[in-house]
């Protein structure tokens, strides 16, 4: 099974919100529609009722193991913070720095007595990365590439201090869900190509302070990356 994940405004998508099933994992119940062979996984559950720091990831990952799901596309809405991925423009991520905290962020949480310490040298598959990127470029789309994702804890947004520093430790994005998330699909097994695209410049970088691209232009930002989405795991 192949799935994909989506947060804020790709949940938008019709597919993200109809025959939605509940499945009850050991970390909690997760929400998912099956489409065309498909697993639509909303990060932040039906009607995106969940703020990012209060994400139940774990259940949401394990409802991919229990569903037997191998491969999975997972796309977050970011905001820009260097010109390799400007508003507007989508793009593969290759690195990420987590600076989220007090998240259940480890399946090696102490209830067995063994743990892994997984390696993070390539936190996604490069493969899977390379046919999302050709079918993007066949489709017509152009995308980024080598984009470095930080995590911030949020709800917040970050100030322009933050956001410079962030610049300086060599993020190209922020958002505040990535980091958390891909560590618990590593360690799941799973391969994980992360797709960001990006609503706004971060702070301090736009002059009039913080502003997002319009709900019409997210949302044909998204159907574009989930139709490139779906072809790339169909
Ligand atoms: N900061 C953090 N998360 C985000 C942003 C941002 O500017 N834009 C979209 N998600």
């Amino acid at each position: 099974m192949k799935a994909i994940i989506g947060g804020t405004g790709i949940d938008k998508d019709r597919r993200f919100q109809e025959n939605i099933e509940r499945i009850v994992t050991k970390y909690g119940d997760a929400y998912y529609s099956v489409i065309d062979g498909i697993l639509f996984l909303p990060r932040h559950r039906p009607g995106h009722s969940v703020p990012p720091h209060m994400i139940n990831y774990k259940a949401n990952i394990q409802a991919l193991v229990d569903l037997g799901v191998e491969e999975v596309i997972s796309i977050y809405a970011v905001g820009s913070i260097t010109r390799r991925l400007s508003p507007g423009r989508f793009g593969l991520v290759r690195d990420f720095i987590d600076l989220a905290y007090s998240r259940e962020n480890t399946f090696f949480d102490g209830s067995t007595r063994e743990f892994r310490c997984t390696p993070f040298v390539e936190p996604f598959d490069r493969v899977l990365g390379a046919k999302f990127a050709k079918n993007a470029i066949t489709s017509g789309s152009t995308l980024a590439l080598d984009c470095v994702y930080i995590t911030t804890n949020g709800p917040r947004l970050e100030t322009p201090a933050e956001i410079m520093a962030y610049r300086n430790m060599g993020a190209d994005v922020v958002g505040m869900t990535l980091g958390t998330e891909a560590a618990l699909i590593k360690e799941a097994g799973i391969r994980n190509a992360a797709v960001a695209y990006s609503i706004n410049w971060a702070a301090g970088l736009d002059a009039e302070g913080i502003s997002f691209l319009e709900d019409e232009t997210i949302e044909r930002l998204a159907g574009t990356i989930i139709a490139i989405a779906v072809n790339t795991l169909s």
